[in-house]
């Protein structure tokens, strides 16, 4: 059965851990899906993963669009989350309406994600009036990484970690489904998610979110960038890959591949008939 945003309610209510993973391919979340995790996000580190890009803020609606319409035809069970990328919505509360509605009616979507707390609660309180699921990610945003200076952890002095505090608050006032929680302290990410009602989904965020998504190229060890602390290689993937890859080479230039249980058969009689 299709999971909803009700599913991770549930799951909170339940004491029940959310499973959740980006996805950015038909082939890729097809596998997720019939392993049975609860949910796909879409997010905009396909802009690195995906395209090479240096950071997210490059990545565009149409790039959005096209990674998620590819996701959501995999997703037979798992809830679709697709992220509104860097200046989709911070223009204007119209722009993040109108673009968040793209994201569902082109990108077939179940839900949004936007990265921001109290200052983007006029943002997600329209959305969600709009009828759509919105997921607020706080804590470090990775979309600010200009202003940022780089990335690091947040919330680990009492001002900071306060303001995260504020922030969860405030978006779960405003109507946000669920809360998205980026490297924090472990124990803040905790505190956070026994303080709001909605799911808190975290990632290098400790045990205690309701939740925890991975970027799949970091669990499978696909990607080449420089890997978190928070990261676990759950199979090396990106070695196997690799190796694969090799070895076709290697028997396409030895003449090992293809062998003759490869290959497509012809009538003899056909083939003089053609050489004649
Ligand atoms: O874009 C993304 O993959 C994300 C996750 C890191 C949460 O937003
Ligand atoms: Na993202």
């Amino acid at each position: 059965m299709k999971k909803t945003i009700l599913t991770l309610q549930q799951r909170k209510e339940n004491q029940q851990k959310i499973t959740m993973l980006t996805a950015y391919d038909y082939t890729t979340a097809k596998l997720m899906d019939e392993s049975g995790v609860d949910c796909l996000l879409v997010g905009d580190s396909l802009g690195m993963v995906m395209l090479g890009y240096e950071s997210t803020v490059f990545v565009t609606m149409e790039d959005m669009i096209h990674h998620s319409k590819a996701v959501a035809k995999a997703a037979k069970t798992a809830f679709v989350i697709t992220d509104l990328p860097f200046m989709s919505y911070h223009t204007s509360v119209y722009d993040a309406v109108y673009n968040a509605g793209r994201l569902i009616k082109e990108g077939q979507a179940q839900a949004v994600k936007l990265e921001g707390g109290q200052a983007f609660c006029e943002h997600i309180k329209m959305i969600a009036q709009a009828s759509i699921p919105v997921v607020a990610h706080i804590g470090l945003m990775p979309q600010s990484v200009l202003a940022l200076g780089g990335y690091k952890v947040q919330g680990k002095d009492y001002q900071n970690a306060k303001n995260i505090v504020l922030d969860a608050l405030a978006v779960e006032q405003a109507g946000a489904a669920a809360i998205l929680l980026e490297c924090v302290p472990a124990k803040l990410a905790k505190f956070i998610t026994e303080l709001v009602n909605i799911p808190t989904i975290g990632i290098g965020a400790g045990a205690g979110c309701d939740g925890q998504v991975l970027v799949y190229q970091d669990m499978l060890s696909m990607y080449d960038g420089v890997s978190s602390k928070f990261v676990k290689s759950f199979a090396p993937v990106g070695e196997q890959m690799k190796k694969a890859f090799g070895d076709y080479c290697q028997e396409v230039k030895q003449q090992q591949y293809p062998a003759s249980i490869h290959e497509f058969a012809m009538d003899d009689e056909i083939m003089q008939n053609l050489k004649s």
